[in-house]
């Protein structure tokens, strides 16, 4: 359904999608991964056809959406700019875009979205007066509004209570289980990632450097390793330089006050001990267990080592 080749697009001196090939399929939940800046959201603009490639194609059903306004009726999408009008109550921008798609039996259809993403009691109100996570629901209505067969979301959840998280990831696995639609996502949040998506991508300066489903990556993932959790009144540079010491450590990585260590293939080191001895107080140490988070950052890693 998305077939993406060879794409590439150069913002003058930026070069922010590099040669990028992708196929998606029907009833697929995507995820598209990597840091700020990566190329996420250029690489789902371009399949949208909002910007136009420097080289390379996107296409979907075969075709480009650009040059093709009636494939693009069958595509939703939810970006930053949710097409929202802040002076339209809820309800009536929801009917705005109902009669723009000449959907059947208009008013049904938007007071069950409206319902649906608990945006009832506010109908009436102007999006303008909207928190974030209102809007957010009634961009997400909005974009499945007329029944699409292809979703594009970027960032979906960015910024939503855990509750209304819970409903965009319920309401995204229902599109793809029960009603196939396909699915693409751009996201920071790894953990709703590795509960909906089927296949992920990780960009990295433009590029894809790695796409397979979460299963096939994880047993692709070397070594174990573990966390290490040190008393917050400890120096963690000190603690690291005594981990390093460690022959089967293959790398360390701090984030605030705890340690991530990764060893070499096969080895398991008793690192307490040492630093025990160092003096250093640990408060926690457990082994990790490969969440996407982990794969994601070895990934990554890996990557930035062989550049
Ligand atoms: N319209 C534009 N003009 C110039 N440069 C742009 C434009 N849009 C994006 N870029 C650049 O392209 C690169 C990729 O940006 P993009 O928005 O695709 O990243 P992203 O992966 O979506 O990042 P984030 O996670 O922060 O949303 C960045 O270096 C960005 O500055
Ligand atoms: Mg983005």
């Amino acid at each position: 359904m998305i077939e993406v080749n060879n794409l590439t697009k150069k913002f003058k001196s930026t070069l922010a999608v590099d040669d990028i090939s992708l196929k998606i399929n029907e009833g697929e939940v995507f995820g598209c991964l990597g840091h700020n800046g990566a190329g996420k959201t250029t690489t789902m603009r371009l399949i949208l056809g909002l910007l136009r490639p420097t080289s390379g194609t996107a296409h979907v059903w075969g075709k480009p959406l650009s040059q093709n306004p009636h494939l693009r009726r069958k595509v939703g999408v939810l970006l930053e700019n949710d097409g929202l009008y802040e002076n339209l109550s809820g309800e009536d921008n929801l009917d705005y875009y109902a009669r723009l798609y000449e959907i059947p039996d208009r008013k049904n259809r938007v007071s069950s979205l409206l319902e649906y993403t608990g945006l009832d009691s506010r109908r009436k109100d102007k999006v303008g007066t909207y928190s974030r996570g209102m809007r957010r629901k009634l961009g997400l209505a909005r974009s499945i509004l007329h029944y699409p067969s292809v979703l594009l979301l970027d960032e979906p959840s960015a910024g939503l209570d855990p509750e209304v998280q819970k409903m965009v990831r319920d309401l995204i696995l229902n599109l793809a289980r029960e009603e196939k639609i396909l699915i693409f996502l751009n996201s920071h949040d790894l953990d709703e990632v590795e509960r909906i998506c089927d296949r992920i991508a990780i960009l990295q300066r433009g590029r894809v450097i790695a796409c397979d489903s979460i299963k096939n990556l994880r047993s692709a993932s070397s070594e174990p390793g573990v966390v290490i959790v040190l008393d917050e009144k400890e120096n963690p540079d000190k603690a690291a330089s005594v981990i390093e010491s460690f022959e089967d450590v293959e790398r360390i990585n701090q984030t605030n006050g705890k340690i991530r260590v990764v060893f070499k293939q096969g080895k398991s080191p008793d690192l307490l001990p040492a630093l025990v001895n160092a003096g250093i107080r640990v408060s926690e140490i457990s082994r990790t267990s490969r969440s996407l988070e982990d794969i994601y950052l070895e990934i990554i890693h890996r990557e930035e080592k062989q550049k």
